[in-house]
């Protein structure tokens, strides 16, 4: 009888079966009567010890050869595994290591290296793990929502709003229109989306409070884009946020719940994983100094709380950072000075000038000049997740909205693309909702100890480049 198995399943599996299995040469021991192969088929961090006669050993097997065996499965005679496969046929599917193959046998090479070739890290042991904790999260992001009895929606790519309002939003073009319109520079952009302009979303967080008013509990998780012209190690041009919205939340109290929210989100999203994955995610802790550390007295305390105006004063007796004047947004260095400071563990930082927020950010009743707004900040990274309460009193959002060119829209026709979001607060039954969003490639940077936000995502795209 065969089956195929995959890795990971093998350990359930019973002894002394015939199965097949197919993976990647990740080890090759030769010896006189015997040969050992260590193989790796990405569904797990350990790999099978394969056991063959040295006169079955194929010439082509090298590191990195495809190969598909069939054999019995018996207890391992290696310490740290369960299983072997006492092989009976090998088959090589394609022989490793040709030409420019980048990278070595039994090596390990630094990230900045492999991410110059995305199409091939995958088949490297490191990048291969962040992958496996990757999936396990988004996972474990679903099941949180799950327990919590929220309802996953799907919110457009296609949008004609900047929700963030901050102008880093790329435009679609037309395939078709753009020939159409050749030699006319107006007429392009115009006919960008059948004649209106459009965008790529930077948040769904407008379409879910939409439909949190019909289904109180939702979340969305989404590719987002932003037109930022940022090298740094923790912008990316193309992102995944998962973005929670509920309803009912009001002042102060509705703040506290979404507090709790955030971090009860963080705190069941990483528990999960590192159940999950653990050998992954032990394999990464290994090449982060401290990452270890740090994700514990995250999962054990409970998060930082401090105000903006507390920060302030926590950040003028910082020595070597440039001084923040009141009114004036945070650079990564406040935020890693302040998760620091306040007990090397994430913070939630609140009550934020409603200036440097978004429009739709809810006032505090006790302060008009403050945002019901959070951040969540962690050590050795900075911003993973923003959030707040959103203003409910239409005329006062009325108030806030962004000119039409600030959410560049010039159509006239389209002046009024967020009225249906007035809507919401204009037509009865309207109430007010709170959120957050937190990017997924920073908390794993986080939970990882991932230098650069390009490492978080197979094929990752940032200022200038979007290779393959
Ligand atoms: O703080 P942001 O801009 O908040 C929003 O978009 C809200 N509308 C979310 C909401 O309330 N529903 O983005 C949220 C998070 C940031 O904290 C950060 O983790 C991540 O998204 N993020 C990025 N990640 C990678 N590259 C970028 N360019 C990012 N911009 C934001
Ligand atoms: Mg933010």
């Amino acid at each position: 009888r065969q089956v195929r198995r995959v890795v990971a399943l093998l350990r359930d599996q019973p002894l002394h079966q015939t199965v097949t299995v197919n993976g990647w040469v990740k080890g090759m021991r030769r010896h006189k009567e015997r040969t050992f192969l260590d193989i790796d088929d990405g569904s797990c961090y350990k790999k099978l010890q394969m056991v063959l006669k040295s006169d079955q050993r194929p010439a082509t097997l090298g590191y990195h050869s495809a190969v598909s065996a069939t054999g019995i499965l018996q207890p391992s005679t290696h310490p740290s595994q369960e299983v072997e496969l006492l092989v009976q046929q090998i088959q090589v599917v394609d022989v490793g290591m040709q030409g420019d193959y980048p990278f070595k046998a039994r090596q390990t090479h630094p990230p900045d290296y492999t991410r110059r070739f995305p199409h091939l890290r995958p088949r490297t042991n490191s990048f291969a793990s962040l992958l496996r904790v990757r999936s396990q999260m988004k996972a474990a992001i679903q099941h949180y929502f799950e327990r919590e009895g929220f309802i996953n929606v799907d919110t457009p790519i296609l949008t004609t709003n900047d929700c963030e309002g901050g102008g880093e939003v790329f435009m679609v073009q037309h395939l078709m229109a753009q020939q159409q319109s050749k030699g006319s520079s107006e007429g392009k952009a115009q006919n960008s989306y059948f004649k209106q302009p459009a965008y790529l979303t930077v948040s769904g967080q407008l379409h879910l409070e939409a439909v949190a008013n019909g289904l109180s509990k939702v979340y969305n998780f989404s590719p987002a884009f932003r037109s930022e012209n940022s090298q740094t190690r923790r912008h990316l041009a193309e992102f995944w946020m998962v973005e929670a919205e509920e309803a009912f939340l009001v002042g102060r109290e509705g703040m506290e719940a979404l507090l709790g929210r955030l971090e009860g989100l963080v705190k069941e999203v990483m528990t999960e994983v590192l159940e999950v994955t653990s050998e992954d995610v032990q394999a990464h802790w290994q090449r982060s100094q401290g990452t270890e550390e740090a994700v514990r007295r995250a999962l054990d305390k409970p998060f930082s709380r401090v105000s903006y105006a507390e920060a302030l004063d926590i950040l003028s007796g910082a020595p070597d950072l440039p001084p923040v004047s009141p009114g004036q947004d945070l650079a990564r260095e406040h935020e890693l000075y302040l998760t620091n400071s306040l007990g090397h563990r994430p913070v939630l930082l609140t009550d934020w000038p409603l200036t440097i927020k978004p429009f739709y950010m809810s006032a505090c009743e006790d302060d008009s000049s403050l945002a019901l707004a959070v951040d969540l900040l962690v050590p050795g990274v900075g911003e993973v997740a923003g959030g707040g309460l959103r203003e409910h009193h239409l005329p006062t959002l009325q108030g806030r909205l962004p000119p039409p060119q600030h959410h560049h829209n010039n159509n006239s026709d389209n002046n009024n693309s967020l009225q249906w979001y007035l809507d919401l607060r204009a037509l009865g039954g309207g109430v007010p909702t709170g959120g957050f969003g937190v990017g997924v490639e920073r908390l794993l940077q986080f939970l990882l100890g991932i230098h650069n936000i390009k490492d978080t995502l197979p094929f990752p795209r940032w200022a200038h480049h979007c290779p393959c």
